[in-house]
This record gives structure tokens, sequence and C-alpha cells, in this order.
């Protein structure tokens, strides 16, 4: 199949990106978004994304005009929808006294319906976003039909998840490998010809309910090997041990890797994906239940951790370093780190947080724009993400921009240094004092 003219729906992480690279290799890209701010600024040319290589990329695109941006879709040889599949905030599934979150599929279904009107013979149709097992056949099928056409014969439609790691999404788009489900062999086949355009990873094709799956496996079992590292971090603490080195010895066994511990598991993905199968099927789901609910938890462990180092939180003053949801990222969606400050401030704390890559934080929390505007009259320092920055600094730097003396090391980012030396006295997640 031939692409003259591709229609990018939602011009986040994942679409910007995407219609960057297809604009790049000289096919002509509309993107679409329902956020008036999102236009505004690509139409200035600018973007509204940090991500390496993506200004470049996406500004280049918008001045060669291969790239252009509009508030609906227009008539296409191919339309790609990458809208946010978020849970919803308010609403809960239960079974068996289990509560669960549920996928908030609105942006999806509403993408979908306005492709209907510029659906034409002969199209391709991709859903990209992350969704739950049976989306593209249940939910778009019935609603791209709306066109009058049938899907698999009159039009071709896929499901291809987007696997690229925030912080390397320009060069992973390319070189990962990249799954296609199509709801026909055919279907799958004209996906294969618009991801050639750009992959150079393996393309695999494959139905549309399997690439859905095969996509929340990947999250889920993220998750669940966070979840054991973070259970073990609270057994550690429990028998004394230090689970950074317990670690660090098991994973010494060729077949065992275990994951780093921290203050939950957060991001867009995979604290979000394994309730997609929850939610699909709760009576099969037990273990990714589990491990949902044992990284959820965590922020309030991390609570517990502080409260024993700085005693009782009302009104005392918390530097709390980086609100990301990992190291060295400017996301700071779902992130714990966020979340631990929320607990911080429910407490009664005086809480000053400094994200380096997001100086502005997020609204709810009193951040500073600085590093020593956040230190300088701190009770204690709590880190709470491994940013390069963070974890560099010293016993002595530190000392000298704070009055604080008590530490608090959620990722084990300061170990190894003589803290004790310079006067202060460090907990960590994980290790018993
Ligand atoms: N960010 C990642 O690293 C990543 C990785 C893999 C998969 N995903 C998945 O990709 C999907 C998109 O994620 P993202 O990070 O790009 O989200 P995002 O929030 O960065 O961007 C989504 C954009 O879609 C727009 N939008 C919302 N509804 C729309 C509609 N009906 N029509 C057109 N535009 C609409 C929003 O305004 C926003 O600009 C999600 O399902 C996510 O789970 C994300």
């Amino acid at each position: 199949m031939k692409f003259n003219k591709i229609c990018v729906l939602g011009l986040g992480y994942i679409g910007l990106p995407t219609a960057s690279t297809f604009a790049a290799h000289g096919i002509p890209v509309v993107g679409v978004d329902v956020n008036p701010r999102v236009l505004e600024t690509l139409r200035r040319g600018e973007v509204h994304i940090q991500e390496p290589g993506l200004h470049a990329a996406a500004e280049a695109a918008l001045r060669s005009g291969m790239l252009t941006v509009a508030e609906k879709p227009v008539e296409a040889d191919a339309f790609i929808i990458a809208v946010p599949t978020p849970f919803h905030d308010d609403k809960f599934g239960e079974q068996d006294g289990r509560k669960y979150k549920l996928a908030d599929m609105r942006a999806v279904a509403s993408a979908a319906e306005a492709i209907v009107p510029v659906l034409r013979k002969g199209n391709l149709v991709v859903l990209e976003s992350t969704s739950p097992p049976r989306t593209t056949l249940d939910l778009l099928v019935p609603i791209l039909e709306k066109s009058g056409l049938r899907a698999g014969r009159d039009f071709f439609l896929a499901y291809s998840p987007e696997r690229v790691l925030p912080g390397q999404i320009m060069r992973e788009l390319v070189e990962n490998a990249r799954v296609i489900g199509g709801i026909t062999p055919e279907s799958a086949q004209a996906g294969r010809d618009l991801y050639a355009v750009f992959v150079k990873g393996q393309i695999i094709l494959s139905d549309a309910t399997t690439a859905e799956m095969v996509k929340l496996m990947e999250n889920t079992y993220r998750d669940i090997n966070i979840a054991i590292a973070n259970e073990f971090s609270r057994l550690a603490e429990r028998f004394g041990v230090d689970v950074w080195e317990a670690v660090s010895i098991a994973n010494l066994h060729p077949r065992v890797k275990i994951l780093s511990p921290g203050p939950g598991v957060g991001g867009h993905c995979i604290s979000v994906d394994p309730w997609f199968f929850v939610e699909t099927a709760p009576d099969l789901a037990n273990l990714i239940y589990a491990a949902r609910t044992v990284n959820d938890a965590q922020p309030g462990y991390a609570l517990e951790l502080i409260k024993k180092a700085a005693g009782s939180l009302k009104g005392k003053k918390i530097a709390a370093l980086g609100l990301a949801f990992k190291p060295d990222v400017d996301d700071l969606r779902e992130s714990p780190a966020a979340e631990v400050a929320h607990l911080l401030l429910k407490e009664g704390a005086i809480v000053k947080a400094f994200e380096p890559f997001k100086p502005e934080g997020l609204p709810g929390i009193a951040c500073v724009p600085t590093l020593a505007a956040a230190l300088k009259d701190a009770d204690a320092v709590v880190l709470l993400v491994n940013h390069t920055e963070l974890r560099a600094l010293t016993p002595e730097k530190l000392a000298a921009m704070t009055p604080a003396r008590i530490l608090v090391d959620m990722v084990n980012g300061w170990a190894g240094k003589d803290w004790a030396g310079a006067g202060f006295k460090i907990f960590r997640l994980g290790v018993r004092k």
C-alpha cells in the first residue's frame, strides 16, 4: 500500500514523534489534537514536549510544511490514533471485595468518531494507544463502521502498540521491534507497509488482540517484578538486612535479575496498564492485582520511613528532591514521588519540592525552582528520584547547602558516601536503622 498522506490523532509523547518521523521520511502528515494550546504552540513552530531530539525533528517537519496541524482529521490514506488511555479517577470496578481501576477510553472513542466522516474505502486505521484486550474489535470496529464501510473488507484496521522509552523515543521509534496486529491478515500487511517507511527494527505481524495483549504483558511483567523488589525492601527492613546488598548478590545468579525497589511505580504505562487486565478479567488476574496493590501502597510505606527518620511531620520543613516518575525524565504522570509529596503535605509537613527537569513542578505541591531554595531551611531532606544531578550531591556540598542533618534516601542514590562524616544521619529504604 502507498501512503500519500497520513493523519495522526493525538500530538503527545507518542503522536508528535511519530508524526515528525513520517514527515521526515517524505510523507505529508496532518497532526490532530483537541487541545488548542498544543495546536497554537505547534503553529508557532514550537514544541510543547521535552524529549531529546524531538524539538529538532518536529520543528524541521513544521518548517518544511510536511507536518501541519488541525483541529479535526482530514481525508488521508492512513489514520494513527495515539491519544491517552488513563483510568477513571472517579469510577471503579469491584469483584469479591477487590476494588479495581477502570480504563477511560473516551479519548480513543472520540478520536475514532472524528475519523468516521473522512474514512474512505481502502484507508488504514491504526490504534497505537495502550488499550484493554479486544478494544480494536469491540470498541473501534463498531464506531468506524458508522461510516457505512466494513472493517477488514472496505478499510484496513490494525493495532500496533508503542513500546518506546521516554528519553529515547526518537531512536527507539525507529529501532525497536514493532508488532502489528491486524483484524485481518491484509490489515496487518497494510500496517507493515506503513511502518516500514521508517522502522528499522523487526516488524512482526499478528492479530489485533494478540498485539494488545503483548503490550499489556510487557508492562505487567515489569510491574510485578518491581512489586517483588518493593516487597523485598519491606522484608529486608523487618529482618535487619540491606536490601540493596542482598539484591546485588542475588543478581550474581545467572538466572536472577531482581529490579530496584523505590517509592512506588509510576508513569503513564506500568502503573496503568496492568489494571486493563484486572478490569477485563478480574476473576483471573490475581497476581497482577496483588502486584498493583503492593506498588500502589509503596508511597505510604515511604512516608512511614520519613516519619521514622524525622519524627512527627507537623510543621516540619521537608525538602523533597525529585518528582518525576523515574530518573532523568521530566514526566510527572502517576509519579510515586509526587504521591509521597502529597502524603507529606497531608501529614502537615511544609514541603519544598524540587524537580530539576520540570522546575515549575505540579499544581498542589509547593515547588521551588532551585535545589538551593528547597534545601536552605529544611529540617530533613528526602531523595525521591535517582536523577543524576541529585545522586551526584556529595556530603560536603549538601552540608553547605542545608541546615538539615536528617536524610532519607528512597532510591539508593546516596549509598557509599560518608554522610556520617559530614554530620548527617541517613535513613535508606530497605535498610533497617
Ligand atoms: N508516553 C509514553 O512513553 C508511551 C509509551 C508507550 C505507549 N504509550 C501510550 O500511547 C498513548 C498516548 O500517550 P502519550 O504519552 O502520547 O499521551 P499524551 O498525553 O502525551 O498525548 C496525547 C495527546 O492526545 C490529545 N488528545 C486527547 N484526546 C484526543 C482526541 N480525541 N483527538 C485528538 N487528540 C486527542 C491530547 O490533547 C494530547 O495532546 C497512551 O495510550 C499511552 O498509554 C505512551
